[in-house]
This record gives C-alpha cells, structure tokens and sequence, in this order.
C-alpha cells in the first residue's frame, strides 16, 4: 500500500556474477591512532574524592571540590546516612561505615561543609542540610572519612575517580621513554621508562614495590593487550647514571584498573628523590595486540579472539561488541556495561584497555540476536564470554541498547606522513603523502586521481584519523591551488582494510594521464556513515512464485525488469514467471544514506511516474552452486524514501512530489513484493537448488560505514512450481565455518545451519 504508486527499479539486462562485488571486509575499519577524544560533556556536578592514608580505593578521608579548591568534611553530626550520599557519589553502591577525627591523616585548606545532615537519599552531599560552604568551627582534627561497600554502581564510570586524582596531580598522560641503548625509531614503542604527566611536567615512578600488575594497567593504557616482563639488570646499567625525577612511589595496582590513575599511589615532593633510595624508574614491556605488530612471525603466534568483534566504529579499537553463539553474530545489551567489562573486550581483541563504555547504541544498532545483557567482568577474564552474564529473557533488551567500546590504540604516527590541503573544512582536501628521494630528503606530494575511489579515500580518511570517506573524488580542480606540489604517486589500489596508503599498492613511478593537480585525488571524510543492511527473514518470509501475464508488463518491459527472452514472446500473450519478495533496507548506520548524485541528474520514469536518484542501487542475482547466474541479473535503480521509522525517529525523505530521496538514520525503505519490477523473472530458469542474492549499494557509490553486510543470500529451492527459500542470512552474520557450509548448500536441502 505504502508504496503501489512508485515501482523502482528498472533492469539494464547487465550481467554481474560476483558475490560480494566491490568493497571489502571491514570488521573494525583500522585506523590512525587519535588522541583521547573529547571527555563527553557532563552536567557540572561536585566532585568528591578519596583521600589520605593508609585509604583504599573505597574508604578515605572525604574531600569536595568547590571554588576551585579542594577542602574537606568536619565530622561533627556526621552520619552514616552522609556516607551513603558520598559513597553513592563516588559510585559505590552504599556506605559501611564512616570515620572521625582524622582517621586517615589531617587534610589541608578549606574545611568547606560542618553540621552535615542528609537524610541518606540526596543525590549529591550538597544537597544536605549544613551551616553552607566554607563556614565551620572545626579544625582538621575533625576531617570525617567514609568506608564505602567495595561495589561499584552498575554502569558507573570511574571518570569520578579519575577526575579527582588527575586534578591535583595530573596523571592524565602516561608514556614509555625508550632507553637509548634499546632505541629504535620504530612505532609503537612498547618497552621503556614509564613517564606519567602531571601538572607542566613529566615524572618517573619509583619502582620498589612495582608489580607486573602495574605493568598490565600502563600497557593496556597505552594500546596495549599484555605485559611482559622486562630485564631489571640490562636496564640498571643505563638507569643508574641517569638524573632520575621521581615523583609517585607505592603504585599498587590490582591490574583491572583502567587507568593509573585509579591505584593506589603516593606523591613525593616534586624534588625529593629520597622516597626511592635504592630504586629505580620503573619501566614496563608490554606486548602489542597483532594489528599493532612489526614482526609478523609473532603475529600468527598471537591470536586475537573469535568469537567477538567491534562493528560500526570509525576506528581501529572501536564499535558496537558482537558475540558469536550458535555460529550467529549478535549484540550485547549495556544494563550494567562499564569500563571493566569493555576491557575485557578490548583486550581480547588485541587492544588496550577501554577507554569508554558506550551505551545506547552510541555505534549504531545491530540487526541480529542480542545474546548477553548485564556483564559483569572482573577484569580479568580472558574473554567476554567469561564473565558472568544474563541471558536475554524476551524483551527486556532491544537494539537500541546495544553496548560499544571505545578501546586504548598504540600510538602509530601513521597520520604524520599525510595531510591534506585546498579544502574547505579539516575534513576535506587534496591528499599528500610524505615522501623521501634519493637523498633522504622528505616532501609532500600529491596523489593522482585516476582510478581513485572511495575504497582508497577511506584509507587515506582512516590514516588521517578523521574517520569515514564520504567521497573519493578524481577531480579537485574547484579547491584552492595556490600551494599544490608535485604529483608523487599513482595507480594507488586498495584492498580497503588498511591503516595506511603505504600499505596499498602503488606504483613506483608516477603514470598519470592528467598530471596537473586540479586532477589530484582529493577526499572529503567524515565520521560517521550510513549502512544500510535488509532484512533478511522477511525476504524469506514473503518468497512467491507468480506467473504473470504478459499484458500486464508493458510497463516493466519498457523499464527492462524482463530478462532477455521476453523480447521474443509473443505479445501481449503468455506469461512470465516471476520470484517474488518484499525487501525491507535498514539505515543501521549513524548518517543518512543519500544518493550521490543532485537532483539535477536524477531520472524521470515515466512509466512508473517518479525519479530514480541511483543508477544501480541493488543487484538480484539467482546463482547455481559454482556461482553462475542463472537468472539474469539485474541493475536495479530506485527512488529512496523513509518508508517507516523506529520509535521515535521521523521520516525525512520521500519520493512524491520530486521530494527529497535517502534513508534516515533507524528508518527502512520497504519495497513490498507485490510492486512493479521488485521480482527476479525466473521463466528460463529450470528446477534445481540456487543462492539467491541481493547485493545493496554493489559498486559503493555511497559511503557507509560497513560493506560485509551489504549482501544478504538465502538458499532456494525450486521444483518447478513452487520455490523455498532457507536460511536467509545477511552478509557478515553467520561465522566463516557456517558461511562455507551454506555455499555448499545447494542439493543439501533443510540441512539448516546451526
Ligand atoms: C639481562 O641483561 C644482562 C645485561 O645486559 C645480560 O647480561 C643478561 O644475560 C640478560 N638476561 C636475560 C635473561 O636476558
Ligand atoms: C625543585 O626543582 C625546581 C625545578 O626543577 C627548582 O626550581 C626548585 O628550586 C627546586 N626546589 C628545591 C627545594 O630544590
Ligand atoms: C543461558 O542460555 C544458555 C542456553 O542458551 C544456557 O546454557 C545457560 O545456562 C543460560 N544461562 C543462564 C544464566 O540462564
Ligand atoms: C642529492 O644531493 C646532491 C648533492 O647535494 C644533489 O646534487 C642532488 O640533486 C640530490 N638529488 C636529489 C634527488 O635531490
Ligand atoms: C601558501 O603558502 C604560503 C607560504 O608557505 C603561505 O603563507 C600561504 O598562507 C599559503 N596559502 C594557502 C592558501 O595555504
Ligand atoms: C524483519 O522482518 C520481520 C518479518 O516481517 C519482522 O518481524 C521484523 O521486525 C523485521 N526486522 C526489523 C529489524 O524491522
Ligand atoms: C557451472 O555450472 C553450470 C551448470 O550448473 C555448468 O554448465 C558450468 O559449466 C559450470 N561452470 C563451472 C566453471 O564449473
């Protein structure tokens, strides 16, 4: 109904035979390293902290943060019902006690609250009755203390924690120091001196007491997945001449910290080395995840997990958590997702520790099963699929809530030999690379732009560390030139999964038709991208057989949705015998899909009385078990619209009226079975068991942040008079073993894949 005035496509009578047609497997898009992004705004809350000795990361003297000052609690009135309020702030469950009279140590400066008295439910300590800030007749001997229950709040991000410490001594940085003797230029680093950050300076820890504990938290700080132990006595030989500038000592982590910042530790004076008598500075090996690595004989030794993946990220190191079960791929819900869990993930996956835990859906939403929900990783596990979990029991979790990762990547410098330049935005630009001649003198040139597609403009985005490509464009001639330099590589191909252009194939000597820079390849990035997935059960659900007559094909015929033969019929008598299907294309992705072409070159069907906006949008293909086409093919063009939406999300675009055409964001473009040229003319087709195919977006004219699961295949069978199909399944849902069992499929009928 939705759609009856509006058929879509139209064939050309082309034959395409390959499976997945262009773009190239992209589990987790790698990428350059980025800086830390941005801390995700926080409403300005109070922040409280721990402090003092002998505390532990649940109990310690209470501080506020207020007018730019750290200051403290006096503990007259004090209750166990303020206790609660703080250590529910510091994002613990409840309290257990409370302490008086300076247990752990006199705090110093203001003593901001006295007379506290909460009723124990306040969101927030300042919410509490008291005589107001800043106005006590206390004394530091009075400073209150809290022990709270060693439970976290589900979902609470330790930033609280890390806020603190970071405050006062900032620990925001940490950094391996390579020893000169063991130096080499090669990145990432990953054995040095441990430096960490604080205030304007560096400053290296003490390493009595140092553990391979402390060593796991600065590794998987730093990208990395483990430690390794390092050779104390070739290092004290180089360590002990140096100038050592010692600043924390008695680091005691437990090893699931996600950052340094939450062990325990102590701060020495700025210039007081005697903390360390006897010591050195600690230094830590760690060993890089498997995408990181040099030397690719360790590489194969090492090996990343199988059962779980990150989808939808713009990174390396980031996207929606998906577990294999059953030989399916499916999501995991976030009730419960925090730091601990998601280090868990990124460290089977060759990462370091997470840097966030995403809920909501934050790298768009899956399509398949959610299998797991309320994870609760120790941190320690060896993979997610250790940790304690809940089955998903039936609607308590839907793909909205679908947890993400953002996890810690090796610094690579990948970014330093690209750049790009003309454009109008930081995103956009002609591409150049560094490059040395013979000499050894480095310069920037430019890249020629024939053959350049959005295959390679994602490289070259993903080295820049901005993200998606948006375009790939051959032609930059509209940007400013004013500074061009030289074109210094071309015939750039790209399989698509790399971290860098260096990584692709190119050829050595420059051979371009067209060398002047306006035709020097440029890139528009972006971060974030459509991807636009079917729905496959429903292709299976709405399969039919009908043989239509011919006098009621003009209109298709004219369109080309006929194969061949259809020419010779005998006019307007007979039939054709059609496959019919509804198909349903989801916007999974975190932008709208939209055709790349303006509206000026869009398309009048006249027969179906609207515009096509792509050229070729999907491709159906029949195949028979070695892959050949049996039915012809089909170049399908289409008008995109919203046809419907989830919950919550309003349709953009539609077709009436030469609206605007694309997919929204969580909208689906439904093509129902029963509309002109949406079938496969199966006439010449005899009876047997095929592939059925469908391939979305074949030629990757439009950016998206996934190609695996642009092609959806269902095993068919066909006696001639009815047709089946089974196990319809999406491209990247099913494991690799389940995938080479359905390509076997054909003459294996009901052997469901399980
Ligand atoms: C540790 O380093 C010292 C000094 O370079 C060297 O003599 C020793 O053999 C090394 N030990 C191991 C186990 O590699
Ligand atoms: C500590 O070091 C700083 C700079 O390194 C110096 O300016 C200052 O005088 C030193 N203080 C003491 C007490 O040595
Ligand atoms: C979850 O389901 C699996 C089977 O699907 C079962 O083996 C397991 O015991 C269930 N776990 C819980 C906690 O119910
Ligand atoms: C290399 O250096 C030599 C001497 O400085 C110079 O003559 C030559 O032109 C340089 N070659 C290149 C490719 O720059
Ligand atoms: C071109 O280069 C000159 C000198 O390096 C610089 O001053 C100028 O800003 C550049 N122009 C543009 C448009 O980048
Ligand atoms: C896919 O189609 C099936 C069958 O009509 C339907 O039940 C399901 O809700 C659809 N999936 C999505 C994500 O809309
Ligand atoms: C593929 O199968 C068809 C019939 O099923 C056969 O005619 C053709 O020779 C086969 N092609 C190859 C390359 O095996």
């Amino acid at each position: 109904m939705e759609r009856s005035r509006r058929g879509r496509r139209f064939a050309l009578g082309l034959l395409f035979g390959l499976w997945v047609t262009c773009c190239v497997a992209q589990t987790t898009p790698p990428n350059r390293v980025s800086p830390a992004p941005s801390p995700s705004p926080r409403a300005p809350q109070l922040r409280v902290r721990l402090a003092g000795y002998p505390r532990k990361h649940n109990e310690g003297r209470i501080e506020l943060f207020h007018k730019g000052e750290w200051g403290t609690v006096c503990d007259d009135d004090f209750s166990i019902a303020n206790a609660h309020v703080l250590c529910r702030q510091l994002g613990f469950v409840e309290a257990t006690g409370w302490t008086h009279s300076a247990k752990y140590g006199k705090g110093q400066g203001k003593i901001w609250l006295d007379n506290v008295l909460c009723n124990g439910g306040e969101r927030s300590i300042d919410s509490c009755k008291s005589r107001g800030w800043g106005n006590s007749d206390c004394t530091h001997d009075e400073d209150a203390g809290v022990v709270c229950k060693d439970e976290r709040i589900p979902g609470f991000v330790d930033s609280n924690v890390i806020d603190a410490q970071v405050d006062e001594n900032k620990l925001e940085e940490v950094r391996l120091r390579p020893v000169v003797a063991t130096a080499k230029k090669k990145l990432p680093v990953t054995e040095g001196v441990v430096e960490v950050k604080y205030k304007d300076g560096w400053a290296q820890i003490c390493d009595l007491g140092w553990t391979i504990k402390n060593t796991r938290v600065v590794c998987g700080m730093l990208g990395f997945p483990h430690e390794r132990k390092v050779n104390k006595s070739f290092y004290r030989l180089y360590l002990e001449r140096q100038k050592n500038h010692f600043h924390i000592h008695s680091v005691a982590c437990t090893g699931t910290e996600v950052h340094l910042a939450a062990c325990p530790m102590e701060f020495s004076k700025p210039n007081a080395t005697s903390s360390c008598s006897g010591g050195l500075p600690a230094v830590v090996s760690c060993m890089p995840g498997p995408l990181f690595m040099q030397n690719s004989g360790l590489k194969k030794k090492l090996k990343i997990s199988s059962n779980v993946r990150l989808k939808g990220g713009a990174r390396p190191g980031e996207g929606r958590v998906e577990v294999l079960k059953d030989n399916e791929w499916g999501t995991v819900c976030d009730d419960r997702w925090n730091l601990l869990s998601a280090s868990v993930v990124c460290r089977e996956l060759g990462f370091g520790s997470a840097k966030e835990a995403l809920t909501g859906a934050r790298m768009g939403q899956g399509m398949g099963p959610i299998y797991m929900n309320e994870v609760k990783c120790v941190g320690q596990e060896k993979s997610i699929w250790n940790c304690p979990f809940k089955n998903i029991t039936s609607e308590n979790c839907q793909h909205m809530e679908d947890a993400a990762v953002r996890c810690n990547v090796p610094y690579m410098g990948l970014e330093n030999s690209i750049r790009i330049t003309g454009g109008r935005t930081r995103y956009e630009g002609r591409v150049e690379v560094l490059s040395s001649d013979s000499n050894g003198t480095q310069s920037w040139g430019l890249i020629c732009g024939e053959s350049w597609t959005t295959k390679e403009a994602m490289v070259a985005c993903r080295q820049l560390g901005l993200g998606y490509a948006n375009q790939g464009l051959q032609e930059t001639w509209y940007w400013d030139s004013s500074n061009v330099t030289e074109m210094v590589m071309s015939g750039v191909k790209c399989v698509g999964n790399e971290m860098s252009l260096s990584q692709c194939q190119h050829h050595r000597a420059v051979s371009c038709q067209k060398a002047a820079a306006k035709f020097a390849a440029g890139v528009i990035c972006s971060e974030t991208a459509s991807d636009l997935v079917l729905n496959a059960s429903l292709v299976q659900q709405t399969v039919y057989i009908e043989d239509r007559p011919l006098h009621m094909l003009y209109c298709a015929a004219e369109e080309d949705c006929l194969s061949k033969s259809a020419a010779k019929a005998n006019w307007p008598y007979g039939h054709r015998r059609l496959l019919r299907f509804s198909s349903q294309i989801h916007n999974i992705g975190r932008a709208d899909f939209k055709p790349k072409a303006g509206r000026h070159s869009w398309v009048w069907h006249a027969c179906h009385g609207h515009y096509h906006s792509m050229d070729i949008f999907t491709h159906y293909d029949l195949l028979n078990a070695n892959g050949t086409k049996v039915a012809e093919g089909h170049k399908a063009s289409f008008c995109l619209e919203d046809t419907d939406c989830q919950e919550g999300v309003s349709k953009r675009y539609e077709c009436a009226n030469f609206g605007d055409q694309g997919i929204t964001v969580g909208c689906w473009d439904l093509y129902r079975h029963d509309i002109d040229c949406q079938w496969i003319d199966i006439t010449d087709v005899k009876p047997g068991n095929y592939i059925m195919q469908i391939v979305i977006n074949p030629n990757c004219e439009v950016a998206e942040s996934d190609f695996t699961n642009n092609a959806m295949k269902c095993n068919c069978k066909y006696d001639g008079h009815r047709i089946w199909f089974h196990n319809c399944h999406i491209g990247d849902a099913f494991s690799e073993e389940a995938e080479r069992l359905f390509e076997k499929y054909p003459g294996q009928l009901n052997n469901k894949i399980s």
